[in-house]
């Protein structure tokens, strides 16, 4: 029988835990969460099963990826649970560390991804992508896994992430998986937590939005500022929708592209009250 997923608080325990599975010639294999964990996550942590011999996951909020206003008190914190889940899926270790722990008075160091931190989430989120970029930096380093898992649904977040471990030459292999929808389309997300029954159904123009924009793309449409007029338009029709982004960039840069021919993503942000959720496409070009 499996021994229970093993709970560690401090950076030197963790450290040790994993230089431990390499040392024995072991994968290893990170998830790295802030914990209220749904179904996107586990389906994270079962690709990490399925590709390393040692699974990690950590569950941690993130100060730092938060701005002035918003919602680091709130944010759902369910760690009993998630212990739970995490442990019945089989993973090994589960770094669970306080903030202060990750950031003793005094730190002073951030990684910043110039150029890709300000744009898409960035730009409503000032400082968010320095946050993501430095906690998952200093993860990385703690853990030292060969694969990290993260989902395609915080498309930007990849794009900072890919960036940030070719630039700092991390060896550590990227796997993105593919975005976890409930039955209806909405993708999941921790935040879906705080919708109301109304907002809940609302939340779904952003799927539908991306749905319309794909069956016209599908039906040849590649220009992207008509996709990105048809993609507004949707959102328009739900009244309780405020819009922040309805983009068509390139991926990796996350600079807008004219035409989706070379492939693209799609992207949408929208506020339900004052819940910020987001969901993407990505259109892949034709042979790859
Ligand atoms: O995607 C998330 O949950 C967070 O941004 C991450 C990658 C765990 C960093 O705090």
């Amino acid at each position: 029988m499996k021994a229970p997923v093993k709970i560690i608080s401090t950076i030197a325990e963790m450290k040790a835990a994993c230089r431990e599975v390499t040392r024995v010639g072991k994968t290893l294999g990170f998830v790295p969460t802030m914990g209220a964990l749904h179904e996107g996550h586990l389906s994270l942590v079962r690709a990490a099963k399925s590709r390393c011999d040692v699974v990690a996951a950590s569950i941690f909020v993130n100060p730092l990826q938060f701005g002035p206003t918003e919602d680091l008190a709130k944010y759902p914190r369910t760690l009993e649970h998630d212990t739970k889940l995490l442990d019945e899926l089989g993973v090994d270790l589960l770094f669970a560390p306080s903030a202060d722990e990750m950031y003793p008075k005094g730190a002073k160091t951030y990684v910043e991804v110039t150029g890709l931190s300000d744009k898409l989430d960035g730009a409503a989120r000032p400082g968010h992508f320095r946050g993501v970029a430095t906690v998952v930096a200093k993860l990385l380093e703690i853990v030292r896994p060969d694969c990290a898992f993260f989902g395609q649904k915080d498309a930007a977040q990849v794009a900072v992430l890919r960036k940030m471990v070719s630039d700092l030459d991390l060896d550590v292999e990227m796997v993105v998986c593919p975005i976890v929808r409930e039955t209806d389309g909405l993708a999941m997300s921790s935040r879906n937590a705080y919708l109301n029954t109304e907002q809940r159904q609302q939340a779904l123009v952003l799927y539908r939005s991306l749905m319309r924009v794909q069956s016209v793309a599908d039906q040849g449409e590649g220009d992207a500022a008509r996709l990105i007029e048809i993609g507004k338009q949707v959102i328009a029709e739900e009244p309780s929708a405020r819009l922040d982004y309805f983009a068509v960039v390139d991926p990796d840069t996350l600079d807008p592209v004219a035409d989706i021919s070379r492939g693209a993503l799609v992207a949408v942000a929208a506020y339900l009250g004052s819940t910020r959720l987001i969901d993407n496409i990505l259109r892949i070009p034709p042979g790859r």
